[in-house]
């Protein structure tokens, strides 16, 4: 029996857009993701967040399932064009309800509520000035910020500023996989900055509002490897860290951007973009808690063709999940170790692991989802050894709850620990893997 200690937190993971649908419904205003998603072609079968889980209007149902399982926690976002729908302004207060009814739910239900600020639905309104490229939205974003913190401060115990920063920035903006849509080097860079940028504020914001509670950011990690141990592949790996990991890690612990990549985009552009004087300490303000992501590693090799220099490979051998993303338990306890090692002592939480596999439902009706089953208690394992070598690691959010809208692939894949049966009413079955999570919150610990 592997044993996790005490006061050790279990919850599941889940996002305003991927999960809400009511997309234009009591004065939420436009989204990006609304504006990109009903574009034809940005998303597998051309699917929407219209609808999504419809958990706008079940989200009882879901309280329901989520105190079945057993969860200490669960983590949702807001989403900013519901409780300010032209992005600053006028405050929609049936935004706000439906965020007092939800977090009331919880509570009543004993589960920790842990919400985050911005997973990624911005309000198009502010898009149409510039998005996160413009500076100002960094102020509108604190703005909203503050709002929340007034509104529901006495009862939100964790707060995370910002869902995945380089994923918001380089996948939006430079490869233009997701809202809005662009592919301008730049632009992304520029984003990244103000992202972080808006994290320090409301970091700021937090600590003035006097709420007794957490607050802190999210990253999407992923422990780099370099092929073979060549001077070149090292090289490489240390470009992949810096764009992936330490573009954002850095600021926020170090107040610093690396060197190596900083000159790499200097060399490209005269000003690869603009930063003021004191961003850096904003950006770099004490938070309380580290949130991380982690799916899966890197592995890279040096190839002088590519701007950054590295190329990922994918070994062979190895297994993949539905996402093609190699599940590698190890890399998971190899990040631990390092953030506490390089970076900092305070609490870490997983806010997202996970995996997503073609589920179906059974003759029995049930949904034996075995190999996310696997992949949860490796990774389980894997953070638990991280604990032993000495790892702050404070609680685990599995991603996901339920089967959602997943990005740039629509509904064909499936992360739940809840399968969704899109078809059927929207029918919500647990699956296997949400049953160990029962069992593993009831022993707080593993059998195996
Ligand atoms: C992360 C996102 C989350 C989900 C998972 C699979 O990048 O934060 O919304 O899509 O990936």
């Amino acid at each position: 029996m592997i044993k996790f200690p005490e006061k050790f937190e279990w919850g599941a993971a889940t996002a305003s857009y991927q999960i809400e649908g009511a997309y234009n419904e009591d004065g939420k205003g436009e989204s990006i993701w609304d504006r990109f998603t009903h574009q034809k072609g940005n998303i597998s079968n051309n699917d929407t967040g219209d609808l999504a889980c419809d958990h706008y209007h079940r989200f009882k149902e879901d309280v329901e399932l989520m105190k079945e399982i057993g969860l200490d926690t669960y983590r949702f976002s807001i989403a900013w064009p519901r409780i300010l729908p032209a992005g600053k302004g006028k405050i929609n207060q049936r935004g706000i309800d439906f965020y007092k009814s939800l977090v009331d739910e919880l509570l009543q239900a004993g589960i920790k509520p842990a919400a985050t600020l911005y997973h990624w639905d911005l309000p198009q309104k502010l898009q149409d000035k510039g998005g996160w490229e413009n500076r100002d939205t960094a102020k509108y974003f604190n703005e909203y910020a503050r709002i929340m913190y007034k509104e529901f401060g006495d009862l939100i115990p964790r707060w995370i500023t910002h869902n995945e920063p380089m994923v918001v920035s380089m996948v939006g903006n430079l490869w233009g996989e997701h809202a809005p849509g662009f592919t301008d080097p730049q632009k992304a860079l520029q984003v990244a900055h103000n992202l972080l940028l808006s994290h320090g504020m409301a970091v700021k914001s937090f600590r003035e509002s006097g709420i007794d509670g957490q607050v802190g950011i999210t990253l999407n990690l992923n422990h780099v490897y370099p092929k073979t141990n060549s001077k070149e592949d090292q090289l490489a790996k240390d470009y992949c860290d810096a764009f992936n990991n330490r573009w954002f890690l850095d600021p926020v612990f170090k107040a610093k951007y690396p060197e190596k990549l900083m000159s790499l985009y200097q060399n490209e552009y005269d000003n690869p973009f603009e930063m003021e004087k004191g961003d850096l300490e904003i950006i770099s303000r004490d938070i309380d808690f580290l949130g991380i992501n982690y799916y899966s590693r890197a592995v890279v090799e040096y190839d002088e063709s590519e701007k950054l220099n590295f190329k990922t490979v994918k070994p062979d051998g190895v297994e993949y999940t539905e996402m093609d993303w190699e599940v590698y338990p190890e890399g998971l306890t190899d990040l631990l170790l390092r953030l506490n090692k390089e970076y900092t002592k305070a609490p870490i939480f997983i806010t997202e692991n996970g995996a997503a596999y073609d589920d179906q439902i059974a003759e029995d009706g049930q949904v034996h989802d075995k190999k996310r089953v696997e992949y949860l208690e490796e990774h389980f394992k894997a953070a638990k050894q991280a604990i032993e070598a000495g790892v702050n690691l404070a609680g685990y959010y599995i991603w996901s709850l339920m089967d959602n809208f997943e990005w740039a692939y629509g509904y064909d894949k499936r992360f739940g620990i809840i399968f969704i049966d899109y078809e059927n009413e929207q029918t919500r079955i647990l699956k296997d893997s949400a049953k160990l999570l029962q069992d593993v919150i009831a022993k707080n610990g593993l059998d195996k």
